[in-house]
Formats: structure tokens, sequence, C-alpha cells
């Protein structure tokens, strides 16, 4: 496995948590195995995180990693159902894989992920798109569902878990780096938001054993990595209450968020802590001390807001309003000055009003933030919002809404990277800069990439960087 590691290089890993491609094309150096699997990821980064455990499951059954689509014998995509357009673009990427099938028929082709768990059989038996459909509480059972597709039966997995963390399972690191890596502390999600399809495809939210997530970060120190993000839907309501107690909601929370990320910020002073996603309901000034308490932990925040109105948020179910949001912000402000902070926003959700749209800008005015990721609302069958609420904001309204939302983030953005002209930042060195290779590339604490001369130093290292000057997604300097 150490061995599949070295080899696997992972091309293009989108930072963004939620595009609608997250693409993972993988460069791989080729073992003398038999069989050869081919994965991409769409969605979320849990999507990336779980990618990486299909890896490890398959590595474990002789399969070798390939880039090479045309050689692989298994297709994987795992994939994300959050809007319609993201499902889309995997049915287009299915349909274009099925024409590569023709030449090559032995070749299967398996569904993972949100789409699949949302969709179960029905791209399989009704549209005859894919071989093999798997959720994402069913990877443990993707072997036996290659072999039976293999037999000619229909492979279908959509069990959803109330205690599944595949915390046993060591996941092969697929970001090429070698230098930052996700784990996932939780899985599921217990929120209703009423515009959400992930409770539905991810199931009950369950955390992961405290003890088994501190050995994974131990173990990624101990490679070299100098960064770690703990992932969740909800990183803040993450309570370890014992070995199959995570329905218990009774039994005692033995390590809530705060507790969990001191453990993990004091395996190394080196190794950098970040976390995502926040929830505002849940986000408690005991993880704000733990942020402010450890140099380690980045002092950046993601907190999406989806809207500024209390009455849209009302609808959409989010269980907080406004006045405390802007609570929540405030005491990140009092208690981590100099912390980055970002959102997502959902433009045109069912019944906006045009006084609605509005509060999202003026919040979006109050709390600043460094960068945003800006959707219109998209339905999505089943959820509490396509049950009770028509989806009656048109689709010109939405596009407009949304415009204004992200030119508004735009000139945030830029105000505030200006802000940073003639600060030093303590910089993580990630990758040679896609624009040149003379430069390198890395964040700040506070989640800003920072594009410099590469010097002396190498990938992997802290380096001092002032900033001289920005534009509105980077900031640009040199080492100091
Ligand atoms: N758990 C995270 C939270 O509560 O903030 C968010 C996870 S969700 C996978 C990522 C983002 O997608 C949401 O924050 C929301 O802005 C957006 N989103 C979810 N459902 C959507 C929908 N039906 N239409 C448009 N955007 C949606
Ligand atoms: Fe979806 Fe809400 Fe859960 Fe986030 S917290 S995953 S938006 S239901
Ligand atoms: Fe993530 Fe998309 Fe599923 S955002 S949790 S992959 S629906």
């Amino acid at each position: 496995m150490d061995e599949l590691l070295d080899y696997v290089k992972n091309k293009q890993h989108d930072e963004s948590r939620q595009g609608e491609a997250l693409n993972i094309e993988l460069e791989a150096t080729e073992f003398k195995n038999d069989k050869y699997f081919y994965i991409e990821s769409y969605g979320c980064q849990m999507n990336f995180s779980d990618s990486e455990i299909v890896a490890s499951i398959l590595a474990n059954q002789g399969y070798s990693l390939t880039a090479d689509i045309f050689k692989s014998d298994l297709i994987l995509l795992n994939t994300c159902a959050v809007r319609d357009k993201a499902e889309q673009t995997v049915r287009k990427r299915l349909q274009s894989i099925n024409e590569l099938k023709e030449q090559k028929p032995g070749m299967m082709i398996g569904m993972l992920g949100c789409m699949a768990e949302r969709l179960k059989s029905k791209l399989l038996e009704e549209e005859k798109l894919v071989d093999i459909v798997v959720g994402p509480d069913a990877y443990r059972s993707l072997p036996e569902l290659i072999a039976e597709a293999e037999g000619g039966q229909k492979a279908v997995n959509v069990l959803l878990s109330r205690e599944e963390t595949y915390a046993d399972i060591s996941p092969v690191r697929l970001d090429k780096n070698g230098v930052t890596a996700f784990i996932s502390i939780m899985r599921g999600c217990d929120n209703m938001c009423s515009f959400c399809v992930v409770p539905f495809t991810r199931g009950r939210e369950r955390s992961r054993d405290p003890e088994s997530i501190v050995a994974e970060v131990k173990d990624l120190f101990k490679r070299g990595y100098k960064e770690v993000t703990l992932l969740g839907q909800n990183v803040d309501s993450y309570a370890w209450r014992g070995e199959g107690k995570n329905d218990d909601k009774e039994a005692e929370v033995l390590v809530n968020f705060a507790q969990l990320l001191e453990k993990v910020a004091l395996v190394n002073p080196e190794l950098r802590v970040r976390f995502s996603t926040s929830h505002p309901k849940d986000i408690t000034d005991d993880v704000l001390y733990a942020i402010a308490k450890y140099e380690n932990i980045c002092k950046y925040i993601h907190l999406p807001v989806q809207s500024g109105s209390s009455s849209c948020l009302k609808r959409m179910n989010r269980t907080y309003d406004r006045d405390w949001y802007i609570n929540r912000v405030d005491a990140i402000k009092r208690i981590i000055p100099d912390c980055g902070l970002s959102s997502d926003m959902i433009a045109g959700f069912c019944g906006e009003t045009e006084a609605e749209h509005q509060d999202t800008l003026s919040m979006m005015d109050y709390v600043r933030y460094d960068y945003s990721y800006m959707f219109y609302y998209s339905e999505r069958p089943g959820t509490l919002a396509a049950r009770k609420y028509p989806d009656d904001v048109e689709e010109s309204v939405k596009k407009r809404r949304l415009q204004e939302i992200i030119d508004k983030q735009n000139q945030l953005s830029v105000e505030n990277n200006r802000k940073d002209i003639g600060k030093i930042y303590k910089v993580l060195i990630e990758k040679t800069s896609k624009k040149s290779t003379e430069d390198f590339s890395g964040r700040n604490s506070q989640n800003k990439m920072i594009v410099f001369p590469r010097g002396n130093a190498k990938i992997g290292d802290y380096v001092n960087v002032l900033v001289e000057s920005i534009t509105q997604g980077t900031l640009i300097g040199k080492i100091v």
C-alpha cells in the first residue's frame, strides 16, 4: 500500500469544497497487476475523502489505480446530488463513458456517492448506464458487488448505516502534494435544512472514535504531512459518546469538537489544523477559544449563512436567525480578531422577496467575508422545501440576485485583500504555482492563497511572506 501511495498523484484537485465537478484525475505509475481502476470525484471534500477510502479497499483487492481511463477495467464516478446541475454533469460523463465501453466490452462502470444513494438502482435498471451502484455507507461491499457484476447480476448496495465511519480503513492519499490531507471525523447530517438533499444521501450523523482520528493524524505527520483538514457536514456537532453509542443522545459526550480540536492540535505544533464545515447554530465559544489558544489551529472559519434574512432562514429550517448569526460573527471577531471568514449563499430560495435578498447583501457587508460559494436555488426531490414550498422565484430573478451576490463578494474580496498589502504571513508551501514554475503557492492561516518566488524553499516548508500586491483571489509577495 505504501508503495502504491508513493506513486499516486492527484493531478487536479480543485480546492473548492463544492465545485460542481471536483474532478480527481489521477496520474499513477501502474503496477504489474491484472486489474486497473480509475476514479473521478464530484462534489464536496467529503466525497474526495471517501474516494481515498474506496482506493484503499480496492488496493487491498489487488486493483491498481490508473489515470488512463482507456486502460481501466473499472471506472468509478463518486457523485454529488446537491444541485441538479451536479447530477447533469455526471449524466453527461456517464454517456461518454458508455461510448467508451462499446470499444471495451469487459469494462465495468460503477456509480458511488450521493447520486447513487438518491437514484438507487434507477441508472442501472431503467437507463442501463452503470453496472454497479454503491451508496456512501456501503463501500466495504465493493469487492462483492464487483464480483456480482462480473457474474452478470445487478450489483446495488445503498444501505445507510448508523455506525459506519470507516475508522479502521487507512485511506490511500490521492492528493499529490504530500503536504495537506483530509480526515473525515464524522458522517451524515441530522439537520434538516429544507433545501438540502444531504441528510437523505448521507444518512444519520455519527462521530468517529477520536483515538482513531488522532492516530491517523500522527501517522500523517510522521509521513511528512503538515496540514490536516477535519471534515464533516457539521463539525461543531461532533460528539463522541463511546463505541456504539452514536444513537444514544442521552449518553454523556466524552469528547466534543472543541476537545477534539485540542487533541489534534497537540499532535505537533508544526502540524496545521483546519476544519469544515461549521454550522452557525452549533459553533460554541469553546471552539473559538480553542482556535485562539493554539497557533497551529488555523484562524479561518467557513460559516455558511445561506441567507441574511430571518424569515428566509426560517423557511430554510436553518434553526438560527439573523441576530444569532451576527452574534456568532461578533464572537469570532472578539475572540479571534485576525480570523478569515467565508460563507455559502443561496439566491432565490422559495418565496424569497426582494427585501429578503437585500438582507443577504447587507449581511455580507456586515461580515465582510473573504470569499463565498454562491449558488441559486435548485429544487431537490424529496426535500422538505420540495414538499412544502413552491419553487416560485423566476429563473431570471434567481440569476440576477445571484449575480448581485457575486458582485458584492468580489468587491469585498478585493477590499479585504488590499488590507493585506504590507503584512507578513506564515505560509505553508503546497505546490508549484499554476502560472509559473518559478513560483510556489501556499496558504496563510486565514486560508488565503499566496504566490511568491521559490527562493531556496521547498514544498512542505513554512516561510514568512511579505504581501506586495493582490488579485481578487490571491495575494502576491516575496519570502522575507
Ligand atoms: N453542511 C454544510 C452547511 O450546513 O453549511 C453545507 C453542505 S452543502 C453540501 C453545501 C452547500 O450547497 C450549502 O451550504 C448550500 O449553500 C448549497 N446547497 C445545498 N442545497 C442546495 C440547493 N438545493 N440549491 C442550491 N444550493 C444548495
Ligand atoms: Fe445540508 Fe443543512 Fe446538513 Fe448542511 S447542515 S448538510 S445544508 S442539511
Ligand atoms: Fe457532498 Fe454533494 Fe453529497 S456536496 S455530501 S457529494 S450531495
